[in-house]
């Protein structure tokens, strides 16, 4: 196998995203702009991937530390080509892609097709037609059809500026013609700037072939320069997305209203109202029903569930035959086994609920295990917490607790036990036991109400 070298630009300022944060860093469906760019540049295989940083450089390479890319740092930005340089030492003997931090929705396959193209005689060109070609570089054909040059928006002549063939940017030569041509780079242009683009025509001139080849939609290459492209970017990307699930057999109430910020995997017959957010990892089991502005985050949820409406989960994971919601908080470490449910205004968190018990109402369950078909009447409360340490409440099978009841952890109530509506359980109760703390119930018969004094 060839060695193949990916450089990866992003050293500029973008000033006009009017933003502290590097404009790479900023997020595309969860993710940064420039990690997606990482992620498809990974899966080409590459021997070596190099991000040219400079504006935000520190915060860039936090950011990344944990990807397997070096950095070239550009101190002075003086243009593409200088930036491509800054990466020249570490380059290896191979091919060289080049591509942008700020061009984050570019596809495997039409790096690919460039790819293929490169050899001793040959480089490769992505362009777009736009209808709009303002401000970008021109692509120069000669007569016979070939590239033989780019020329910038401001340098451009009149009939120029009329091509609407555009540079992407992206392109890929061996790392031989790319070491020969960077030295010969000239910053003698309208903007004083190195511009990767002339070695267009320093490869016309060897009489090396210009390949080019265009993305199948164009926005694959549109870069990111504001915060309205950015937001056009992450709708055309979770369109695509919206758009890969229906085909897998979702349904979804509306393909424009979903948000995907990570990897949704569905079985079939799912079905998901408007509004909802999914990130990280979520599964969805087989005829999974989420109802509207459902928030889910790293959670498994078994087949046949149905979430209602308004309910957050993250971290969770429920077995299937689940009924959830509406605004239900599963937080990290729940737990539901088959059947079991949670319902409106319920919290939950490190808790393991049994197959068929229900919390319905207005509760919260935390660092608790429930057995079997146990009843949590409304507004019962897990007193977990001390102030300083967490405790535990064991809850075994059959148990019902009746409403508006405290359980002060650490607490056991035994299988088949009954504790009374507005108890506070402090001790253990025994298995198939009673235990109310409510005091008695005291009667006055007829008792006169107080009056209004004259
Ligand atoms: C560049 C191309 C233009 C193309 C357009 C596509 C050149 C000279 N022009 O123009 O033909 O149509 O992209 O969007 O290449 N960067 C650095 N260091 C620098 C300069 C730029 O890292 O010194 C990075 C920027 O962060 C950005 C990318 O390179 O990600 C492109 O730079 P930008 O200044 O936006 O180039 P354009 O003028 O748009
Ligand atoms: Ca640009």
């Amino acid at each position: 196998m060839q060695e193949l070298d990916i450089v990866i630009l992003a050293a500029g300022k973008g000033t006009r995203m009017r933003s502290q944060m590097p404009k790479v860093l900023h997020s595309l469906a969860g993710k940064p702009m420039v990690q997606h760019v990482l992620d498809t540049a990974a899966g080409l295989n590459p021997t070596r991937i190099h991000v040219v940083i400079g504006h935000g450089a520190e915060q860039l390479r936090a950011s990344l530390a944990e990807s397997a890319v070096s950095f070239a740092l550009q101190t002075e930005q003086k243009g593409t080509g200088h930036a491509v340089a800054q990466a020249q030492p570490q380059l290896g003997s191979g091919k060289v892609l080049v591509l942008y931090g700020d061009v984050p929705l570019i596809r495997r396959e039409s790096l690919h097709a460039l790819l293929a193209q490169v050899d001793e005689q040959h480089m490769g060109l992505l362009t777009v037609t736009l209808d709009d070609p303002n401000g970008y570089g021109r692509i120069v054909r000669n007569e016979a059809g070939d590239a033989v040059a780019i020329v910038e928006q401001k340098d451009a002549d009149p009939a120029q500026l009329a091509i609407t063939e555009c540079n992407t940017g992206i392109m890929a030569m061996t790392s031989a013609q790319l070491k020969r041509w960077l030295p010969q780079l000239s910053a003698e242009n309208a903007q004083g700037e190195y511009y990767l683009t002339d070695v267009i025509a320093m490869a016309a001139k060897e009489g090396i072939n210009v390949c080019t080849a265009q993305p199948a939609s164009a926005v694959e290459v549109e870069g990111v320069n504001n915060r309205a492209q950015m937001a056009r970017l992450e709708r055309a990307y979770q369109q695509q997305l919206a758009d890969q699930l229906m085909q897998q057999g979702v349904a979804l109430a509306d393909p424009a209203r979903i948000d995907i910020r990570g990897k949704l995997t569905c079985g079939h017959d799912v079905f998901i109202d408007v509004g909802c957010v999914f990130e990280g990892d979520v599964t969805l089991g087989e005829g999974v029903q989420v109802g509207p502005y459902c928030v889910i985050k790293n959670s498994t949820i078994g087949a046949e569930s149905v979430i209602e409406s308004h309910s957050v989960m993250d971290s969770t994971v429920a077995a299937g035959l689940n009924q959830i919601g509406p605004y239900a908080r599963l937080r990290p470490g729940t737990r539901l086994a088959v059947k079991a449910k949670v319902g409106n205004f319920v919290e939950t968190k490190n808790a393991e609920v049994g197959e068929g018990s229900k919390i319905n109402h207005l509760s919260y369950v935390g660092d608790a295990h429930l057995g079997r078909n146990v009843n949590i009447g409304a507004g019962t409360i897990t007193c977990n917490y001390d102030g300083a340490n967490k405790h535990r409440t064991v809850i075994g099978d059959d148990v019902f607790i009746g409403s508006n009841s405290a359980l002060v952890a650490p607490v056991t109530v035994g299988k088949g036990a009954t504790v009374g509506a507005g108890s506070t359980i402090a001790k253990d109760v025994s298995e198939h036991a009673l235990a109310v703390t409510r005091s008695r119930q005291l009667e006055k018969a007829d008792w006169p109400r107080p009056e209004k004094k004259a």
